[in-house]
């Protein structure tokens, strides 16, 4: 063999390998995840597409689940649902990566403000890989598209339910779903802007829950503990409301508490019916993963799409909810 047959010979058993080891490694991950989770089905798709969402079992994100299923039904579309267990970022970055080496045909996830997800989305939509941000945004990062609450807003109008039904020296303590993500962090923006001339009130404390059930208890029981003037919660995600509910009302505390919670699951709207929560923060979590699918499906088809799509959001209270509504979480 010549010299040269020799070197083009050993570079081409090299790649070889290479290709070899990136599909055993991507092939291994694929199968320790079970993506594609689904049962390979007869029946015939367009597309398929991945949804991540920021923790699989959340009320709130089956409800996105829910609607992109719909969208994913009427248009032909194989939809995975796959993402943490419970939130973790490290869980959400790798079902994003291993949906990408899967060669999905598009990714539908919860922006994440952590470092390493614009690298990341980057490198996905470089390969020709299509990704819309749902619920929350990355705006720094090379996402498509995003379609969710305007987070921000959401929160300025939090702030001005709770002055429109307070009186006098208000003291609240907000219990935050998360101290760096995006929309927890303009959620808790929006509220303090809406109240930041206001005089007589005050936020005392703001603590975090990570968008965990028992840590939004244990951190609503630490508030009342430390801060017994407090007369006022504001909770910026799904699960905080109604456990700041359940302390409030074990202290025995619900006529001298107002509680503002996030969203309308079922538990929600009872503790509103209850009186116990006061009002709460709508959004629209069908309609981001109903829309989510049709833009994706738009973007797919070269149809020029907006960068932002922002849902409904609006402030329910007691008196606007009426019998059947909400049933089922969404509207
Ligand atoms: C947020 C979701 C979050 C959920 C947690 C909702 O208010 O929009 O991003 O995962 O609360 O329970």
């Amino acid at each position: 063999m010549s010299r040269l047959s020799t070197a083009a010979y050993t570079l081409g058993a090299l790649l070889f390998l290479v290709s070899c080891s990136f599909a055993v490694y991507y092939g291994s991950k694929v199968v320790s995840h079970q993506l594609p989770r689904e049962k390979k089905k007869t029946t015939e798709y367009n597309y398929h597409f991945v949804l991540v969402p920021e923790e699989l079992d959340n009320e709130y994100w089956r409800l996105v689940e829910k609607g992109a299923k719909e969208a994913a039904r009427k248009y032909g579309v194989m939809l995975e649902y796959a993402g943490p267990k419970q939130a973790n970022i490290d869980d959400h970055l790798k079902t994003i990566e291993m949906s990408a080496a899967a060669k999905v045909d598009g990714i539908m996830t919860q922006g994440l403000s952590d470092e390493q997800f614009p690298p990341l989305i980057e490198h996905i939509v470089g390969k020709g890989i299509p990704v819309i941000t749902v619920d929350t945004d990355a705006a720094g990062s090379r996402r498509l598209a995003y379609i969710g609450t305007d987070n921000y807003y959401s929160g300025f109008l939090a702030g001005k339910a709770l002055l429109a039904d307070t009186k006098g020296e208000v003291n609240v303590a907000i219990i935050t779903g998360s101290f760096h993500r995006n929309h927890q962090v303009q959620r808790v923006q929006g509220f303090k802007d809406a109240l930041k001339k206001e005089k007589n009130i005050h936020i005392v404390a703001v603590e975090e829950s990570d968008i965990s059930r028992v840590k939004a208890a244990e951190k609503a029981n630490q508030i009342i503990q430390e801060h017994p003037e407090v007369n006022a919660f504001f909770g910026t995600s799904a699960l905080d409301g109604p456990e700041i509910a359940h302390v409030v009302k074990k202290y025995r505390k619900q006529n001298d508490i107002y509680i503002l919670g996030f969203d309308t699951l079922p538990e929600t709207i009872q503790l509103m019916r209850q009186g116990i929560i006061k009002a709460t923060v709508v959004q629209q979590p069908y309609e981001m993963g109903y829309g989510a699918v049709k833009m994706m499906i738009d973007i797919i088809k070269g149809k020029k799409v907006p960068p932002i799509v922002h849902t409904e959001t609006r402030i329910l209270r007691k008196k606007d909810i009426r019998s059947g509504d909400y049933d089922s979480g969404g509207e």
